[in-house]
């Protein structure tokens, strides 16, 4: 068995509860003789902001480059609501993920069938339901200069975030969005602005011409974005893959992530370009945040966190059959009954994050006796 070298970096708030359940998965697929992982643990976020002053040290950056995938808990919390903009927590983040060059990140948004009852919406919206949302991760509003507040002369304020994306940025994203739809219905749907947004003209333009040039066979829709989030809550299976920039991926994602039936269900991968070895920089996250709220009280769902670790197996490792039979843990665990609090229905009673980590654990068990 080949030994994959892991950084665990579980942060702030519910990040180091979620991590922990994922660390159960990952002993259990050691000894089960499944895959072999090597693990270290660093900081990002708040944690590392107390610890050194900054939200991730260069070491910590170098760990992450030298290792085989990082999986990252979650940034933030209103202890570090006062600190500078610059050194703010989900500035680790955003570094992890420029400097890495992960510039494609996968969200894939899965309802359960023990969960359609969960959801916002009428099971038969989104009973079946299953979206892949791939977002541009490393350009955009977040990344794009000037981004700056200047006083004017009359003493007011003045603020600027730059949106810019390149051909070469769009024509990449667009590749992996109809690579994967090539393996699953063949339907891409882009989503930008180009009403109102020169961004979203060019970004038109070209994956358009990425989809004649290359996958002419392949059926692609361009929906406004606006549009898109109202599609979503409307009629949500009529996606399959849908390609997006940095800003709207990030507002559509935890659209979608509601209609699984909560944002503790969703797992991301964010991948780079894939080098002359064949193997690329990745980050596995879930879409959900610190949720400062119900931090150390067994209250978080570990799914989002554990399946992002199904898709390191599956993208990083190229180990299918392992990623599948995790994927199928959860499921059993849902189909068995399995519920944390936000998933389970009004008046039940809940596990706690390591009591739905032990019956994944269970599932697995299970699956392979
Ligand atoms: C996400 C998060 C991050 C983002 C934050 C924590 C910086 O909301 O991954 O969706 O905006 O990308
Ligand atoms: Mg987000």
């Amino acid at each position: 068995m080949t030994n994959y070298k892991l950084l665990l970096l579980p942060g702030d708030g519910i990040g180091p509860e979620v991590m922990a359940e994922v660390e159960k998965v990952i002993g259990f697929l050691g000894q089960a003789g499944i895959a072999a992982f090597e693990t270290e643990h660093d900081l990002v976020g708040g944690c590392a902001i107390d610890a050194h002053g900054v939200a991730l040290t260069d070491a910590a950056l170098a760990r992450a480059d030298a290792a085989d995938a990082v999986l990252l808990g979650a940034v933030g919390g209103p202890k570090w609501a006062e600190v500078a903009y610059e050194i703010r927590p989900e500035s680790g983040l955003l570094r992890l993920r420029k400097d890495l060059g992960l510039f494609a990140n996968l969200r894939p948004a899965i309802c359960y069938p023990a969960l359609a009852d969960a959801s916002a919406l009428k099971r038969e919206l989104v009973e079946g339901l299953d979206i892949m949302i791939v977002r541009e991760l490393t350009g955009g509003v977040y990344f794009g200069e000037p981004k700056e507040i200047t006083t004017l002369p009359d003493g007011s304020k003045r603020a600027v975030d730059t949106q810019v994306y390149t051909t070469g940025e769009i024509e990449r994203i667009a590749h992996v969005a109809f690579d994967l739809a090539r393996k699953r219905s063949g339907r891409v749907a882009s989503a930008e602005k180009h009403n109102v947004m020169k961004s979203g003209v060019l970004w038109k333009e070209v994956v358009t011409r990425v989809h004649q040039a290359d996958y002419a066979d392949m059926a692609l829709e361009h929906v406004l974005a606006d549009n898109c989030a109202m599609q979503l809550v409307r009629r949500p299976k009529q996606y399959d893959v849908l390609v997006t920039d940095n800003l709207f991926g990030d507002v559509l994602s935890d659209v979608a992530a509601m209609l699984t039936g909560s944002l503790g269900m969703l797992p991301s991968a964010s991948l780079g370009a894939v080098d002359a070895k064949g193997s690329r920089k990745a980050l596995y996250e879930p879409v959900h945040g610190s949720a400062p709220d119900i931090a150390g009280r067994d209250l978080a769902n570990p799914l989002a966190m554990i399946g992002s670790l199904a898709m390191a197996l599956r993208y990083s490792f190229g180990l299918g059959e392992a990623a599948d039979l995790l994927d199928g843990a959860i499921t059993d665990a849902l189909a068995n009954g399995a519920r944390t609090r936000d998933i389970a229905a009004e008046g039940t009673q809940a596990l706690g994050t390591a009591g739905m980590g032990d019956a994944v654990v269970a599932a697995l068990k299970a699956r392979i006796a």
